[in-house]
């Protein structure tokens, strides 16, 4: 198979980590008889240094003629004075919302060999594995209207949340076909004790979850969520939420499960998915060669799932991260005290060196 993919290695430790998903990809699809073909173009802080636009042109073109995008991170202080626009972020925004990318899957897995790097007592963190399906192109981030006005001193800022029911019933049908093929539980958070959103939200959820009878559907508002999610994080199946909402839950899942730097996403729904490490640019540790590459190596895994249903290949790689987890490797994020970290290139090389020696079952 071709695969046809544009990279955007971005800002901070993003063009680190997405250097290892590159080479894990190529082992793969070396290893498969896939052949690959790969353009590298500017996102965020990396294209307003370059031509002032935190996503130019020909990164669109390249990520609309292309069947998959990997993403490393956006996101550089030296761009925060930035207005709104013009901000590394905006860059990543306007991606998500061309590509037409509104489901983000964020897979939270406790690894069996990182149960130790939970915050919380293995017995409570031992087998989690939630697929957070967050709605990505609604609420906060983009409701208008929005801005800062008024004099200095006394100014006034406004941000909307809206949603539709289309949009709502369109990521609740992601989550309901998700849950399907898992443990059959849907977990719906909102804050509908106080938000309108959240009201048409419920009641747009509780409507779909009729077409799929064999799944479980339950409602929790958001700041319940928040505490269930660490005190029972293994009785989530499929947590389906909004935009700002998952933002938030994700993250806590990545601490929950042992460090954030493990948490893969894929942004799908439209023509082209979006593949990127749930983290940010981490820019404090950038360029120092410690940053934990898996979430965008997982990353690679996803893209692979959902934008070419090579499930095989997808496999091979989350085993290929399993298995370096069990022999030890561990990066700063995931060092224990005795243990020593490895770096951001040999913890690729480890992956590889895995898929290399595991014989894909045909
Ligand atoms: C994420 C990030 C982004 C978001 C930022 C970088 C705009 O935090 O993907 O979770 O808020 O969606
Ligand atoms: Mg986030």
């Amino acid at each position: 198979m071709l695969l046809n993919l544009t990279i955007l290695p971005g800002d901070g430790i993003g063009p680190e980590v997405t250097e290892q998903a590159v080479l894990v990809l190529q082992s793969v699809a070396n290893a498969l008889g896939h052949k690959l073909q790969l353009q590298s173009k500017n996102i965020g802080g990396a294209a307003l240094a370059a031509v002032e636009d935190p996503l130019p042109p020909d990164t669109i073109q390249a990520c609309l003629s292309s069947s998959a995008v990997l993403l490393g991170a956006v996101g550089s202080p030296g761009f925060d004075h930035y207005p709104n626009h013009l901000r590394p972020e905006a860059g990543l925004l306007r991606l998500r919302r061309e590509l037409g990318a509104y489901a983000n899957l964020r897979p939270a897995v406790c690894f069996p060999a990182l149960e130790a790097c939970s915050p919380l007592r293995g017995e409570l963190v031992r087998s989690t594995d939630i697929m957070i399906v967050r709605e990505l192109l609604g609420g906060l981030y983009f409701g208008e209207p929005r801005s800062v006005s008024g004099p200095a001193g006394a100014r006034f800022a406004v941000n909307t949340m809206t949603y539709d029911e289309r949009a709502i019933e369109r990521i609740a049908r992601v989550a309901f076909d998700l849950a399907v093929k898992r443990r059959r539980k849907v977990l719906s958070v909102d804050k509908a004790n106080v938000l309108e959103c959240s009201r048409l939200w419920r009641e747009v959820v509780t409507r779909c979850a009729k077409d799929y009878p064999a799944v479980q559907l339950a409602h929790m508002y958001v700041d319940s969520a928040a505490m269930s999610l660490v005190q029972r994080p293994r009785d989530f199946d499929v947590l389906l939420t909004e935009n700002m909402f998952g933002d938030i839950l994700s993250d806590q899942a990545g601490g929950v499960v042992g460090s954030l730097g493990l948490l893969a996403s894929a942004s799908i729904g439209g023509p082209v998915g979006l593949y990127e490490p749930v983290h940010g640019s981490a820019p404090d540790i950038a360029g120092k060669g410690i940053a934990n590459p898996l979430g965008a190596i997982l990353s690679v895994a996803l893209l692979l799932r959902h934008s070419f249903q090579l499930e095989r290949e997808a496999g091979c790689i989350e085993n290929a991260v399993g298995a370096v987890l069990d022999q030890g490797a561990r990066t700063a994020d995931l060092a224990r005290a005795g243990e020593s970290p490895i770096s951001t290139s040999e913890m690729g090389q480890q992956v590889v060196a895995e898929l290399r020696s595991t014989k894909p079952a045909s």
